[in-house]
């Protein structure tokens, strides 16, 4: 995407001043309801707040749905999209999986009560994944806002470029870059699994005969594989469910690092970026400093979430205003 625009940019020399002029003005701004929806962010936050009394895993839930909303096509909340074979919500990272959409529809008509038809979905997205963050005792940030609603929900590109739990490494970081984040971002934002659960279809792999060895995941900590062996039996459930920080998994803390060290990563995509080959020049140095130095951890976490949210927002006369999240207007 940004490839060519940069490169349409290069070709039509003359337009390229009128492009920037539109880029500029067209960057998302921490003020932009200001005057069109002055009550956003309280009437967003008191949703959530409600949402995550009656059930505390929702906020992280909210926050993967902004993480897979931004990915995919950038944060345009096509996630939200019902119907076709080929949406979102149909990929194999989404289905059985991703969770919360009554919570964004209710937020959306708590919105749209005070301020009819200005407040895009994706912005809520953002908002509400922050404030998850911020009541479950993580960080807060200033989210930067005026992004538009897209029309396409794309499935196919869904299943190509959001990160499996079953990648190695370098495809890990590599579907950031992609992204436009860096090794920080992979580990920082990796971090909000220190809220949540995941399914044992997930990471039943590494239990009994891991890549054909005939044995466990070696890196795994003994009485941690022994629960969740007997939590995931092989043929078992598969959608049963296991906490991702074993420590605290409704509190935002940087306890999943500590996790790390000394083997209690859930996914194999959460404990490769502590223990594996590449890891030691990646992103090892990361996660001690992240274990040790809860600060830091929750600083850059919030840097990386507003880089996340940056990533290729519609913006100026492209996209819509959507009034139902799960469907275009027509
Ligand atoms: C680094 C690559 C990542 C991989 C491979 C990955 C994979 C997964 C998987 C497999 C689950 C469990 C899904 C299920 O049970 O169906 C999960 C849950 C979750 N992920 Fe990630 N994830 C990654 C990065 C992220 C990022 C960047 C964020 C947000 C910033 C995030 C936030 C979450 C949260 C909060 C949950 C728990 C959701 C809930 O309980 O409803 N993940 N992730
Ligand atoms: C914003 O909330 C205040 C009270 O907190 C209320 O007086 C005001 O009418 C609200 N404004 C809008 C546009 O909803
Ligand atoms: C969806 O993404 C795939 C993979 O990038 C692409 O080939 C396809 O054209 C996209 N479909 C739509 C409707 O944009
Ligand atoms: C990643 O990018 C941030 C700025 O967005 C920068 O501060 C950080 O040093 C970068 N990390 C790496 C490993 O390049
Ligand atoms: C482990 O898996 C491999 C290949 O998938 C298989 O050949 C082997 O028999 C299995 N070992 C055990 C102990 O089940
Ligand atoms: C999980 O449940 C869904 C329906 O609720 C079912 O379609 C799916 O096959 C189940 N997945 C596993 C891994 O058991
Ligand atoms: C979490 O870690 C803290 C400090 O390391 C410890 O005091 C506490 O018992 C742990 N809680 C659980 C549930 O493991
Ligand atoms: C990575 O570090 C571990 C110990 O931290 C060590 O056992 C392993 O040999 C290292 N691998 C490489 C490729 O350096
Ligand atoms: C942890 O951080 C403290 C300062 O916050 C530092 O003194 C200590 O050396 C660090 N320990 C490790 C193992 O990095």
């Amino acid at each position: 995407m940004k490839r060519s625009s940069s490169s349409s940019r290069y070709y039509f020399g003359l337009t390229n001043m009128f492009l920037l002029v539109l880029v500029v003005r067209s960057q998302l701004t921490s003020d932009f309801y200001k005057s069109t929806c002055p009550n956003l962010t309280q009437i967003v936050r008191k949703e959530v707040k409600k949402a995550l009394i009656n059930e505390m895993r929702m906020g992280a839930s909210l926050l993967r749905l902004h993480f897979h909303d931004c990915f995919v096509n950038g944060c345009d909340g096509s996630i939200l999209l019902d119907g076709g074979d080929d949406g979102e919500k149909l990929a194999l990272p989404n289905v059985n999986s991703v969770r919360g959409f009554d919570v964004v529809d209710t937020i959306k008509s708590s919105v749209e009560n005070s301020c009819s038809g200005v407040v895009s979905c994706a912005d809520i997205l953002a908002i509400a994944a922050r404030d998850s963050v911020s009541l479950s005792g993580g960080p807060s940030w200033t989210v930067l806002l005026g992004r538009r609603d897209g029309s396409i929900s794309n499935g196919t590109l869904a299943n190509i470029v959001l990160p499996s739990p079953f990648d190695p490494l370098d495809t890990i970081i590599s579907k950031f870059t992609n992204a436009g984040l860096n090794l920080t971002d992979v580990v920082s934002l990796s971090g909000a699994h220190t809220i949540g659960r995941s399914r044992c279809a997930l990471f039943s792999n590494r239990l009994f005969n891991f890549s054909g060895t005939g044995s466990p995941d070696i890196t795994i900590e003994t009485s941690m594989l022994s629960d969740l062996q007997n939590l995931c039996p092989q043929n078992g459930d598969g959608n049963v469910t296991a906490v991702l920080d074993r420590n605290s998994s409704d509190l935002f803390d940087n306890h999943y690092f500590k996790n790390l060290l000394i083997g209690k990563g859930l996914l194999s995509s959460d404990q490769i970026l502590f223990s594996s080959d590449l890891a030691n020049s990646t992103s090892k140095p990361l996660v001690q400093s992240y274990s040790n130095d809860s600060g830091l951890f929750l600083l850059d976490f919030a840097n990386s979430m507003i880089k996340m949210g940056n990533i290729n927002p519609k913006t100026g006369s492209n996209g819509e205003i959507r009034s139902n999240c799960r469907v275009i207007n027509s």
